[in-house]
């Protein structure tokens, strides 16, 4: 996600300096004429507003916590963080970015890479209501009409909540997909059954060519991703006092789609941990 992100801050005219410690993966932005780097410090020094799309809050933490050289550069810089991490780690965050001496913004998102392509994500906005009119106008580069929910937390708390439907829908569905296949039911009839109630999500149709073609190539979200926010859902969930069976349903579906290689792929490959990796049926 990080870096059509940066490719489309460059394209409406910000200087940006794009971070991974990967050099491969710099490659496409450097050939598009986008200042790169493998250093943090660098990115760092080199902007006002530092982005953040990393995998998880460790990685986070690892980036630009762990050493005193960086906790002093961070001073008077704002942190806009758009991945996914749990309430709880993003207020821990925020608290120490203020201990720095830095402003913190949450603003996780909905939608993928298509989405940031076209400028269509769905932005969630946690941080005080000057910090968001300040920055609103760079957000919109991703998304037209970034929410502001409220104090950090609510927009991490917001995200959460709706990647655990990503979870439990695409389950859901995987199950009743995976009983219309052996029985040798019409997946097109089944379909159209579907769409025409009261129980039809769009999500649906956008997964059922994958599912029926076993096809999870070229992901957007990969199954790992799902399992770490099926992962943080709980944790936060616990900490709520929910009833967490259902939730512990999906995770076990999502680990077994990891058990059979199927990590770095589109998460509705958890199809094949539902009703295997072969086609039984169903035209
Ligand atoms: N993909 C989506 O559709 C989507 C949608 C909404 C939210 N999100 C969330 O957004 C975040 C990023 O997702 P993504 O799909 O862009 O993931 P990704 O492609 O796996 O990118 C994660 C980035 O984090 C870097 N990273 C991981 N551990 C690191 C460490 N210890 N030190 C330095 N860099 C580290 C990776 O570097 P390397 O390249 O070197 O591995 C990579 O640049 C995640 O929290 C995800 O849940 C994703």
């Amino acid at each position: 996600m990080g870096a059509p992100m940066a490719q489309k801050l460059a394209e409406k005219g910000y200087e940006v300096t794009a971070y991974n410690r990967t050099p491969e993966k710099l490659k496409p932005l450097e050939d598009a004429g986008i200042n790169t780097t493998t250093d943090p410090t660098v990115a760092l020094k080199a902007s006002e507003c530092i982005i953040l799309m990393l995998s998880d809050i460790s990685a986070i933490r690892g980036v630009l916590l762990d050493t005193e050289t960086m906790k002093q550069l961070m001073v008077g810089k704002t942190f806009i963080q758009m991945g996914t991490i749990a309430p709880q780690e993003s207020k821990a965050l925020g608290d120490a970015m203020i201990e720095a001496a830095a402003q913190y913004l949450e603003a996780p998102v909905l939608g993928s890479i298509p989405q940031v392509k076209s400028g269509t994500l769905q932005i969630m906005v946690g941080s005080t209501p000057e910090q968001y009119d300040k920055w609103v106008g760079v957000l919109k580069n991703f998304g037209e009409n970034p929410l502001h929910t409220g104090a950090v937390g609510t927009a991490a708390a917001m995200k959460l909540a709706m990647n655990q439907l990503i979870g439990s829908l695409t389950s859901a569905f995987a199950s009743s997909l995976g009983m219309i296949e052996r029985e040798g039911v019409d997946i097109e009839q089944f379909m159209a059954v579907l769409r025409d109630s009261a129980l039809y999500a769009p999500t649906f149709d956008k997964k059922l060519e994958r599912m029926r073609d076993r096809d999870f190539s070229n992901p957007n979200f990969p199954s790992k991703h799902l399992l770490k926010d099926v992962n943080l859902f709980i944790k936060e969930a616990e900490s709520l006092g929910l009833d967490l069976n259902l939730v512990q349903g999906v995770k076990a579906v999502v680990e077994k789609t990891l058990t059979l290689g199927l990590a770095d792929q589109d998460y509705s490959a958890l199809f094949c941990a539902v009703a295997g990796t072969e086609s039984t049926g169903g035209e």
